[in-house]
């Protein structure tokens, strides 16, 4: 009886062992994203459907299924987009991240997805602002902790070129409705998104001049997590090469 009361428990341990190794199997085929889902046409929200989309958020999905995991999307703040990776939040930034040296000291990047760039964006019918010389005396806005509020900062601080105010919002969309409402004059931004936002709203806006700054973005992971960066670069480059990476841009930039 002992015996077999033995048997029957190590059998349930076995049992039990097996199913935990599934579980934890299960967990590892889970992408958890965190993304600020407020940069039409990178990563927004579909009022009509209620659905979280854009560029990345398709593109990772893509990957997903080409790597046969699930992809799991958290809608987060940018301004807390990188402690939140760090702290285990989610597994992936996909969040219109441009790659720069500073971000590269705190987490890996995946190989670049899309090329972009910063430019000026004023009302319709203003003259007087050009180029990024031309900010001098004026306001501008941008989304804080953006690669355009490092860069304003820059012109600002370093360039010398006396920038009146840097108005500093937690949405990318903020600063075009300042711009609109009269509050500053210029928005510096993502070339893609400035053109999205010129679309959504025609007649009020003006791109001053193509990007004049060259940008990559990459997909942010933990330092650590080198068998997931490999596993989605090797996606990426699959993508490419099928032709799923172009239908998705001309999805979203084709025109
Ligand atoms: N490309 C810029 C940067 O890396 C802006 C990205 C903002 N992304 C967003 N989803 N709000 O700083």
């Amino acid at each position: 009886m002992k015996k077999l009361l033995f048997v029957g428990l190590i059998i349930a341990l076995v049992v039990m062992m097996g199913l935990n190794c599934l579980a934890a199997k299960k967990e590892t085929g889970v992408i958890v994203v965190g993304c600020d889902a407020a940069f039409p046409p990178f990563e927004y929200l579909d009022e009509e459907t209620g659905e979280l989309v854009g560029f990345d958020l398709d593109l990772m999905r893509a990957i997903g299924a080409e790597l046969g995991m699930k992809v799991e999307i958290k809608n987060v703040s940018w301004d807390g987009i990188i402690p939140g990776l760090l702290s285990g939040n989610y597994n992936v930034i996909a969040s219109g991240m441009t790659i720069t040296e500073e971000r590269k000291q705190v987490v890996n990047f995946s190989d670049p997805y899309i090329l972009a760039g910063l430019t000026i964006v004023t009302r319709a019918g203003d003259e007087s602002i050009k180029g990024p010389e031309d900010l001098a005396g004026k306001r501008v806005a941008v989304q804080i902790n953006s690669t355009g509020d490092l860069t304003a900062t820059e012109l600002q601080q370093e360039k010398g070129i006396k920038i009146a105010e840097i108005k500093r919002f937690t949405h990318a969309t903020d600063p075009f409705l300042e711009l609109k409402n009269g509050a500053v004059e210029a928005v510096v931004m993502d070339l893609p998104v400035a053109r999205a936002q010129m679309n959504t709203n025609p007649g009020i806006y003006k791109i001053v001049e193509e990007a004049f700054t060259t940008e990559e973005y990459g997909f942010a992971l933990r330092k650590s997590d080198t068998e997931l960066l490999a596993k989605i670069n090797q996606a990426l480059a699959t993508l490419k090469a099928n032709g799923t990476y172009d239908q998705i841009y001309q999805k979203y930039f084709g025109e």
